[in-house]
């Protein structure tokens, strides 16, 4: 079966507008992420549309609130039948493990993924919530939290998957955005990183929005990429 490891961003208001460009896309060549805008205007019927269309899906809502909530969103995620979904780990090790209990009630439970930091938060803006150290260390204090309480990988930047993976081992998933095609425009994102580059820096999966939903040929667009991951899939990290 297909595994494929791009995940396209869904970022539109109007299910419409994602459904067409779905229509242009092909589920063998990559999976679908919905985030919290387009799931609050489409709800689990577009999920459904777009699973019964052969596409799986990352349930971006990042679940963050008490163990017990967490385990009941984490259930009905699963019971949809996405392929993943995903919490913030600050929300602690017993909201972690409540929601690798909530995910496990279906027999082929969904990828659980913990967000470490959102990349928003620079350290100016963690000093004002009380968290102290440097994002880095939070990362990677987040991040074995989360695997220590049973989560399959964490959502990260490229730059920090060479890190993690030495920390982590192999078997752990990295999720990456922040993703752009050599030569193509980096839009609002600051610190971005090749398709190429992120999988030699050890990304799982490479979430990619607009270098192929704002393509005129969004096929095309992910051809692309396809053929760059390709011929770098088995070569070394580079220093
Ligand atoms: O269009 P673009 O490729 O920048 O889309 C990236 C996607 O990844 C968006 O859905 C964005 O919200 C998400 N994301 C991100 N940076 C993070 C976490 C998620 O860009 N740190």
């Amino acid at each position: 079966m297909a595994d494929p490891r791009i995940l396209i961003a869904l970022d539109y208001s109007e299910p419409k507008e994602a459904e067409a460009l779905v229509a242009r896309l092909d589920p063998t060549r990559c999976r679908l992420k919905v985030g919290k805008e387009l799931f609050t205007r489409g709800g689990p019927a577009l999920v459904e549309r777009l699973q019964s269309r052969g596409y799986e899906i990352f349930l971006d809502l990042k679940f963050h609130d008490i163990p017990n909530t967490v385990a009941g969103a984490c259930y009905a995620a699963a019971e949809l039948g996405v392929w993943m979904v995903n919490v913030h780990a600050l929300g602690g090790r017993r909201m972690m493990e409540a929601a690798r209990d909530g995910v496990d009630r279906v027999s082929r439970p969904p990828l659980l993924i913990g967000v470490t930091i959102l990349t928003s938060m620079g350290p100016e803006d963690l000093a004002e919530v009380g968290l102290d150290p440097a994002p880095g260390l939070l990362v990677e204090r987040l991040a074995t939290l989360a695997s220590r309480s049973g989560l399959d990988g964490v959502v990260c930047s490229p730059r920090e998957t060479e890190m993690l993976r030495g920390v982590l081992g192999g078997g752990f998933k990295l999720v990456t955005p922040g993703i752009r095609p050599a030569g193509s425009t980096a839009g609002d994102q600051v610190r971005i990183t090749t398709p190429a580059d992120a999988v030699r820096m050890g990304s799982d999966f490479l979430v990619i929005g607009r270098p192929i939903t704002a393509a005129p040929d969004p096929l095309a667009a992910l051809a692309a990429i396809e053929q760059e991951m390709a011929q770098t899939a088995n070569t070394q990290p580079q220093p």
